[in-house]
């Protein structure tokens, strides 16, 4: 029987509790698909400091390479708000991504039919369906750039730096447009051409790699109007791929559009078939330990796992059909509406897995 080695970085906040429901439908999933999966913990965030003083060990870091993919829960909370910048919990997110090599960070925004209702934005500004890849650049930009204090005209000062190579650009484009292929044919390029030099480089390179996929229609938007188009008319979006920053922002937005940030999943590639994967939601420390969080955006990670890392899809579609499934009659507190079923967390990873 094939196994496959995941790495838990379970995490802090609510993370321990929504990685367990995931892995345990995977589990169901295996047994169903015939694979089995071997797990192993390591210590990433809030956590990690508590335990090593540092955020992301250099034994988490070993262990997520010998793995075929990465089960991310969430990190940080205000236990280690005082840590300096470079040791908070963040800054661990941020070197494991960079550690593996994981350039490419894919989030999807969509609705699942239940949920219309709980997206706050009017049905006809909806539609039938809405379906975004958003395409975030994950280890460059002023995320990675160099960062320091100064002083300008005698007072305290501080900088962080956007800088962007070609090549880094080059591959996260052709990665926005496979991905565009596979789908409607449709990019949307944002940056902020009119004012920054690197989101000049950034649109001249993209229009380069362009040239390579002559079938793709592309357009660009400067960020701003992005955010304001994604909720005036998200429809006329596909795939869009941006900058790590914005990115940053815009999928925050674009998850809110589909009901709750509780919904959504992502994944973190490179270059090989190793992958992060992980909610799109952060560590929700108010609701910690209470047993009432989602988890199913941490078992549509799982989902994106299997199509994106280990090269099981029909598995993924079971999982998502699943969740469409129990969606109609079960909802967690943060995506409840009457006349449904109001479950925890626990109750909701087990519909999940008697659904699949
Ligand atoms: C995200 C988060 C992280 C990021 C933070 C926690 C470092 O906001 O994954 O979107 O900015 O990448
Ligand atoms: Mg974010």
């Amino acid at each position: 029987m094939k196994q496959y080695k995941i790495t838990l970085l379970k995490g802090d906040g609510i993370g321990p509790e929504i990685v367990d429901e995931a892995v345990k439908v995977l589990n169901k999933t295996a047994e169903k698909r015939g694979f089995s999966v071997a797990y192993e913990e390591a210590e990433l965030g809030g956590i990690a400091i508590d335990h090593t003083g540092v955020p992301l060990p250099e034994e988490t870091i070993a262990k997520c390479k010998a793995s075929d993919s990465v089960l991310l829960g969430a990190v940080g909370g205000p236990k280690w708000e005082n840590q300096p910048g470079s040791n908070r919990p963040e800054a661990g997110l941020l070197g494991i991504r960079g550690a593996l090599g994981l350039f490419a960070n894919l989030r999807p925004a969509v609705i699942f039919e239940p949920l219309r209702e709980a997206s706050p934005l009017k049905p006809e500004i909806i539609g039938e369906a809405m379906d975004i890849m958003v395409v975030r650049e994950l280890t460059g930009g002023i995320y990675f750039g160099e960062r320091g204090r100064t002083k300008k005209n005698e007072a305290s000062a501080a900088y962080d730096t956007e800088l962007y190579t070609v090549p880094e650009v080059e591959r996260i484009a052709r990665v926005a447009f496979d991905l565009a292929m596979k789908r409607n044919k449709k990019l949307c390029n944002v940056d902020k051409a009119n004012v920054l030099e690197s989101s000049r480089l950034w649109r001249e390179t993209v229009l380069k790699v362009a040239e390579e996929y002559p079938e793709v229609e592309l357009n660009h938007l400067y960020v701003d109007n992005c955010a304001m188009q994604l909720v005036r008319n998200p429809k006329q979006f596909d795939v869009i791929v941006t900058s790590n920053i914005f990115g940053d922002i815009l999928s925050d937005e674009a998850s809110m559009i589909s009901g709750s940030i509780g919904m959504l999943s992502s994944a973190s590639l490179g270059e090989g078939k190793l992958g992060l994967y992980e909610p799109i939601h952060g560590s929700a420390p108010d609701i910690a330990g209470m047993g009432i969080a989602n988890p199913l955006a941490t078992i549509l990670s799982v989902a994106m796992m299997l199509r994106y890392s280990l090269g099981e899809p029909a598995a993924a579609d079971d999982i998502e059909r699943a969740v469409g499934q129990v969606l109609k009659t079960a909802r967690t507190p943060d995506i409840y509406t009457e006349g449904t079923r109001k479950v925890n967390c626990k109750e909701m990873g087990d519909l999940v897995c008697s659904a699949l």
